[in-house]
């Protein structure tokens, strides 16, 4: 079973993604549809639904920057399989850098 602590560093967080993210934003705006990342406690909440046994397939839809895709590896552990379906390649490219294991997809969730 893993624990997810509310106060662990986020890199989505730190300038370097909320500068991606807003870049993201100015560029298309209706796409991105945020100008910047979710919170920690967000990212927490909704997540929870992640089974804390077993190996799991996570796919998670639009992960922009990695808000939620840092808190789903942590609740995974390295466990089952966690997939990212995001629609622009730069923040595609981006969380591939952050996240060598995870598995990242460049595709229209709609096509899913
Ligand atoms: C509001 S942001 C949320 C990003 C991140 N999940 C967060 O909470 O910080 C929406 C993300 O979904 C992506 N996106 C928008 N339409 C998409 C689609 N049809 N398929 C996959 N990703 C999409 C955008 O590029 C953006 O990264």
């Amino acid at each position: 079973m893993s624990t997810v602590a509310p106060s662990t560093p986020s890199p989505h967080a730190s300038p370097a993604g909320t500068g991606a993210f807003l870049r993201e934003f100015l560029r298309d705006p209706l796409r991105t549809a945020s100008a910047l990342p979710s919170s920690r406690a967000l990212a927490l909440a909704a997540t929870a639904p992640v089974p804390a046994t077993g190996d799991p397939v996570v796919v998670e839809l639009g992960p922009g920057t990695g808000a939620f895709t840092d808190v789903i590896a942590e609740r995974l552990g390295g466990r089952g399989h966690h997939l990212a379906v995001e629609l622009n390649p730069r923040l595609a490219a981006l969380l591939r850098a952050r996240h060598p294991g995870l598995d990242v997809a460049v595709a229209d969730a709609a096509e899913l």
